[in-house]
């Protein structure tokens, strides 16, 4: 079943577990997302990066999604993913989104709040809850994702930004990337503990991929109700492809999908598993 992002997330935070979204861009990653959830019994959130609305029928989108949430026991819900321009999260609304992320990394605090506040002021109208970020993700290997300064979080911000905005969830800029780590991974857990202090909303954690196990499982305890995956999947399902071309043999497009649709899913299950984990 469909259902508010917030519903969701508010159930995760009260009993200390984390919910994956998965980033998506067609067919068969949602069938894979939603399967597995189904699966393990897990809620899931199914995200479309305003990035992909060139490539994605946004509105075909988001029907076909409701569809295949009606079809399964666990909840679904659908989200918009770091969106920069108003228009785009008001399609979004409009196409039945269940949440909205405004990425107003880039801007100062106070250029963040004005804007997310507006979009805050209209998505609740509409009965969608919002994310928002402060601090900027920096971007590591093979991300699809812009690239931010790695500007962490400053926790009493965060409380100032959440107060004026009135936001939902906040992603909170702890050293994890978009994308594989290029070495070390340095994730301030004592800063996360900070930002927990300050913030009683629901925490996101942006760049699960390459994320240490033991890493996300602390990070769940301090306060991440939503982790955000998205390279490790696709790094399953290009080797896939690129395995498949190396054997140089001719097989139908149908084939090739739905194999590159099971590549994906013992990634999703991994993580799936270690959020949900209490
Ligand atoms: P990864 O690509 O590191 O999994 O991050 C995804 C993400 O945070 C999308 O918002």
């Amino acid at each position: 079943m469909l259902v508010n992002t917030k519903e969701i997330l508010t159930k995760a935070q009260q009993e200390q577990y984390a919910v994956a979204a998965f980033n998506v861009y067609n067919l068969e990653t949602a069938q894979a997302a939603i399967q597995v959830s189904e699966r393990e019994g897990t809620p899931v959130i199914i995200a479309l990066g305003e990035r992909y609305f060139p490539t994605v029928d946004v509105e075909g989108f988001s029907a076909m999604i409701k569809a295949m949430a009606e079809k399964v026991k666990v909840p679904v819900a659908l989200h918009l993913d770091h969106a920069y321009e108003k228009e785009s999260i008001i399609r979004a609304i409009r196409a039945g989104f269940t949440s909205v992320m405004y990425d107003g990394s880039k801007y100062n605090l106070e250029e963040n709040i004005h804007f997310t506040k507006e979009i805050v002021e209209i998505a609740h109208m509409a009965g969608v809850s919002v994310e928002a970020e402060i601090g900027s993700v920096a971007r590591g290997a093979f991300s699809d994702e812009e690239e931010g300064d790695g500007t962490l979080t400053d926790p009493q911000s965060a409380k100032a930004f959440v107060a004026e905005t009135n936001v939902d969830f906040l992603a909170a800029a702890i050293g994890t990337v978009h994308g594989m780590y290029k070495g070390e991974p340095k994730i301030d857990l004592a800063l996360l503990e900070k930002i927990r202090a300050a913030v009683g909303i629901p925490l996101v954690l942006h760049g699960g991929s390459g994320t240490p196990g033991d890493v996300l499982e602390k990070a769940i305890k301090l306060g991440i109700c939503k982790v955000n995956v998205n390279t490790e999947v696709s790094i399953a399902a290009v080797s896939y492809l690129e395995k498949y071309a190396d054997n140089n043999q001719m097989a139908h497009l149908s084939t090739i999908m739905a194999e590159m649709q099971q590549a994906m899913e013992p990634v999703m299950t991994k993580f799936v598993r270690l959020l949900s984990k209490k």
